[in-house]
Parts: C-alpha cells; structure tokens; sequence
C-alpha cells in the first residue's frame, strides 16, 4: 500500500478507501483549521493540510488526523503566494485526485486603534486575509468538482464593532462582500461557497496578547456563557461541506454563541 508523502516531506500515513471526498484546509496546523482537518478525516476525507511556516505542528496535524483513520499530507504555502497555492492543489490532484472541499481558515489578526495603526502591519495582515482569501478561492473557483463546498472565515467582529479591532474586521469584511459573489460566479458549477464568522473562540489567535480580565469579559458574553471551541466551528464547516449543507450557498453563518 503506497504511503502518502507531503512535497515537503512531511510524514503521512493512509487507509484509502474507494474515492473519498478531498478537502484542501488552510490553516490546517493549527487553531480552528486543525480541527476541522480531524473533523474532517474522521468523516472519511483525505485531506490536504495547509501551513505557512510551523512544520512541527502540520506535522501533529496529520498524525492527529491519521489516528481517526484518515488519509493526510501537509504542504506548507503562504496564502498570499499564488504559485504556493497553485502547488497545494496540484497536491491534492496528485495525491488524491481532485479536490471537492476548500476550507480557507488561514488567517492573521493585528489589534490596534485606527489612529495608531501601523500601516506596514496593515499591509502584512491584508496581504494574507484579504490576497490570501482572493488566492485561494480563485484556485478552488477553478478547480473544485462538481458537488463540492468552499468555506471561507470571517469573524463576528465586523458586526461586532470592538474598538482595535478596524485593521482586522475590515480585512474579514473582504471576505464576507466575495461570499455571495463568488456563490453566484459558481452558477451550473454545483459547488457552493459560505464563510463562517466565528464569535471568541479559544485559539492562539484569539488567546496570545490578552489577560484573564479581557478574555473572562469576552467569554461571558454570549448567553451561552463561554468561548468558542475550534471544535464548535468545525462541526459547522463540516456540515457546511457536506452533501447535508449543500443548500446553504452564498451566506455569512455567525457561529458565536449568541453573542451581540
Ligand atoms: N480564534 C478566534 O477567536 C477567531 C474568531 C473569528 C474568526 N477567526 C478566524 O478563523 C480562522 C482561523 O483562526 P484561528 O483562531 O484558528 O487561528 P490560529 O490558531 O492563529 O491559526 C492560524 C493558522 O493560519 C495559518 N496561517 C497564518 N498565516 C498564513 C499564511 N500567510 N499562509 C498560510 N497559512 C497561514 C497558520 O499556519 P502556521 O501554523 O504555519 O503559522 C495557522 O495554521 C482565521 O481566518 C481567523 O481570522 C478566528
């Protein structure tokens, strides 16, 4: 049984079955991402993790995933680098023979008042949430197969409105103005896009740089009383890539507990 091996010779194992669907998901080594590509393995996809630089953790990505008994490569491409992105499709093709599901979770966030925003670090952050995003779902417009999902992130900030927050609610607001544009470019293509706006949820994006009283005041705050999972936000991107979602097309889902 041939065993799968990443371009960037990240180690990988395989149980194939007969075709199984194929997800690509960026920011697969970490966060959110990581457990959307478990989520996803567990449910019988092989899937292709992508990374931008943190080897040690796509590699625990896969082996988390390959233990629930999926098939799992990782190819390290900066979102924002289109030839790196062309390569993580030609990946999946390669590996596994197509790609049906995109999960564009790649994504940064800067936090500063509008009036003491450094510029060189809006042009970082846009560059992998705004490019990045336009880079990867113009790969995914062209290749994902008929029957397929492209989920994309925003975040509930941009209804939110948190003070600090402009430089990354206004790079998320980009994404959530392409959803249902590119669902209506997807006319006769059979293949649906969605972004999922998750609330706080407990990863290192969200995590690095607070103190307790800030993140115990976010958490309290929707009526469920507690902070997002990456686990909470896979099971929506997983319903929203599977034949069940596949009504849902062109929508903006906040998965936040509630929080207003
Ligand atoms: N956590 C929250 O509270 C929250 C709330 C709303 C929305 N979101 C959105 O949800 C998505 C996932 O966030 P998270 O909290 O899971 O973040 P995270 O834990 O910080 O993980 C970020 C992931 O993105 C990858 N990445 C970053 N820049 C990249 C680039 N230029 N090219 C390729 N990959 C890149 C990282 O790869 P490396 O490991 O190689 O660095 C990592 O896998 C993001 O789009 C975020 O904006 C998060």
């Amino acid at each position: 049984m041939p065993i799968p091996t990443a371009l960037d010779g990240t180690a990988a194992s395989a149980q194939p079955s007969a075709s199984p669907r194929v997800a690509i998901v960026t920011g697969g080594s970490r966060g959110i991402g990581r457990r959307t590509v478990g989520r996803l393995a567990a449910d019988g996809y092989a899937v292709v993790v992508g990374y931008a630089g943190n080897k040690d953790e796509a590699e625990a990505a896969v082996k988390e995933s390959v233990t629930d008994g999926g098939r799992v490569i990782a190819v390290r491409a900066d979102v924002a680098d289109e030839h790196a992105v062309a390569a993580l499709f030609d990946a999946a093709e390669e590996e596994f023979g197509g790609v049906d599901v995109v999960v564009h979770a790649a994504g940064r966030m800067h936090l500063a008042p509008i009036a003491e925003l450094d510029l060189a670090a809006l042009d970082d952050l846009h560059r992998t949430n705004v490019r990045g995003a336009f880079v990867v779902v113009q790969q995914a417009a062209r290749r994902v197969r008929p029957g397929g999902a492209i989920v994309m992130f925003s975040t509930s900030v941009v209804g939110l409105a948190f003070p600090g927050y402009g430089a990354y609610a206004a790079s998320k607001g980009a994404v959530e103005a392409l959803t249902l544009i590119l669902a209506r470019e997807l006319r006769g293509r059979d293949v649906t896009a969605n972004t999922v706006a998750p609330g706080p949820t407990a990863t290192a994006l969200f995590l690095d740089g607070k103190d307790e009283e800030t993140i115990a005041r976010l958490a309290a705050q929707p009526p469920l009383e507690r902070l997002g999972t990456p686990a909470d936000i896979s099971e929506v991107v997983a319903f929203l890539a599977s034949p069940a979602g596949h009504w849902i097309n062109g929508q903006v889902i906040r998965a936040n507990g509630g929080i207003i």
